[in-house]
């Protein structure tokens, strides 16, 4: 039977990579509307096992667990702190990473700045760059203030040829941007659909963990579909790091979603500048610099964010509604989560926000996704209810339940320590 090249059409969603041989509305996988793309796949040579036989590679034997050994050494650790901590302490060789964020936040200027470190240090940095020309990265680079012999560029789409370059000079780390933009020539799919995106990573994957170079992939997060997601790629990779912020204010944080060789949820803070990202080395300091800390519906919450305390400010605007429906409206927080906590303060605390516009903001562009954030939330519209200002130095901190009970929250040595650090002595909802 030749049905190693038959060509074969599946509809794949760009969001989250689930396939289907017809298309549909409704993505059943991820919930998404109008997600599905056709694509033309081929039915064999797909798959890492296909990859590594093209890499001839020897197939893997089993070892007993006692002899494997683990070189906690052999980390790339990196002057720049922020970076360091969110990988776990240092770049894993053999690693797949993805950096993942919207178009325009920092991504390729954060890699550029890690390249250039690397290869500072410790050796041969390969960047691909699918989107820019050599010419382009130059620019960047000395608007970074980046140079160096070891930090080689290349303006590459084709994979095959990325590869090549990477099997034969095996630099100390290679950097893809973006994924979406490479392709391989026996896919043929148009680069940046789901089976070019996934094809491409599973190949980079056997790369890596054969030649142990470790590899940062570039992700662009898009919200129109004409390009397959990050997500697509988060259960092939290592290691998922996502780049985050307002694109008009400048701090930039960066979040691990996933991590084989440290912990998740770890996030390192960055400051976008003229010359490049600057690492943010008291975040808690920084998120309250222009305080306004006295004013009704502001509070000051301790976010835990993977191991790190972080001290941020909650502000909330409740004003009479004008139309039938009130508008509820949130940046930073989960808009189901204000919900639960406007009808917790209705029923349990007798406020009357029904007939209320409700808008909750995170001071900074810092996305808080613990529900430790309740109290705050909540305490933040009350005040703006009441139209009085919390106690001064009050910081709040407590998952909220349905019954309007206060519900402990972890590590609060480490917030309160966080807490006095920054002069703060009151402390609301702590149940120890
Ligand atoms: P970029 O790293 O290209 O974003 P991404 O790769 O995620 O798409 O950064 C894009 C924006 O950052 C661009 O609008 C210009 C700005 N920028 C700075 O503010 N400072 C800098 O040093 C650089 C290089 C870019
Ligand atoms: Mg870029």
């Amino acid at each position: 039977m030749k049905t190693s090249n038959a060509r074969r059409t599946v509809f794949a969603c760009h969001e989250c990579g689930n396939q289907s041989t017809k298309w549909l509305g409704r993505c059943p996988e991820c919930g998404n509307w109008n997600s599905y793309l056709e694509e033309q796949t081929r039915s064999e040579p797909a798959g890492q096992a296909a990859a590594a036989r093209r890499l001839n590679l020897k197939p893997a034997q089993a070892l007993p667990l006692a002899q494997v050994r683990f070189a906690q050494t052999n980390r790339l650790r990196l002057a720049m702190r922020e970076l360091n901590q969110v990988l776990g302490g240092g770049i894993v060789p053999g690693s797949l990473v993805l950096v993942g964020g919207d178009p325009g936040i920092g991504k390729s200027t954060l890699l550029l700045q890690l390249a250039s470190e690397v290869a500072a240090t410790f050796g041969q940095v390969l960047y691909v760059s699918g989107e820019e020309s050599v010419q382009q990265l130059k620019l960047r680079a000395q608007r970074l203030g980046v140079e160096g012999d070891r930090l080689m560029v290349l303006a590459e789409n084709d994979l095959d040829a990325i590869i090549e370059q990477l099997e034969s000079s095996r630099p100390m780390l290679a950097v893809i941007d973006s994924i979406q933009t490479v392709f391989l020539g026996g896919v043929t799919s148009a680069p940046g659909s789901v089976s070019q995106v996934r094809e491409c990573a599973g190949r980079l994957m056997v790369l890596a963990k054969s030649s142990h170079v470790p590899i940062f992939l570039v992700g662009h997060v898009n919200k129109e579909g004409a390009i397959a997601g990050p997500r697509v790629l988060e259960h092939v990779v290592d290691t998922v790091l996502y780049l985050e912020g307002e694109r008009h204010q400048s701090f930039r944080i960066l979040r691990s979603q996933k991590n084989r060789f440290g912990s998740t949820d770890e996030i390192g803070v960055f400051e976008m500048r003229d010359s490049g990202m600057h690492e943010v080395n008291d975040p808690s300091r920084a998120f309250l610099q222009d305080r306004s800390l006295s004013q009704v519906g502001n509070v000051v919450h301790v976010a835990l964010e993977g191991s790190r305390p972080l001290l941020v400010e909650l502000q909330s605007l409740t004003t009479p509604s004008r139309f039938g429906a009130p508008r509820r409206s949130v940046n930073g927080i989960d808009l189901n989560r204000l919900h639960m906590l406007v009808a917790v303060l209705e029923r349990r605390a007798h406020l009357n926000l029904g007939e209320e516009d409700v808008f909750v903001n995170v001071a900074g562009g810092v996305r808080l996704t613990e529900p430790a954030a309740d109290l705050a939330v909540a305490l933040a519209m009350a005040s703006s209810v009441a139209d009085r200002a919390l106690p001064k130095g009050t910081i709040a901190m407590g998952e909220v339940g349905l019954a309007g009970e206060i519900r402990p929250v972890t590590g609060v040595p480490r917030r309160l320590a966080e807490a006095a650090r920054l002069g703060f002595g009151k402390a609301a909802g702590i149940q120890i």
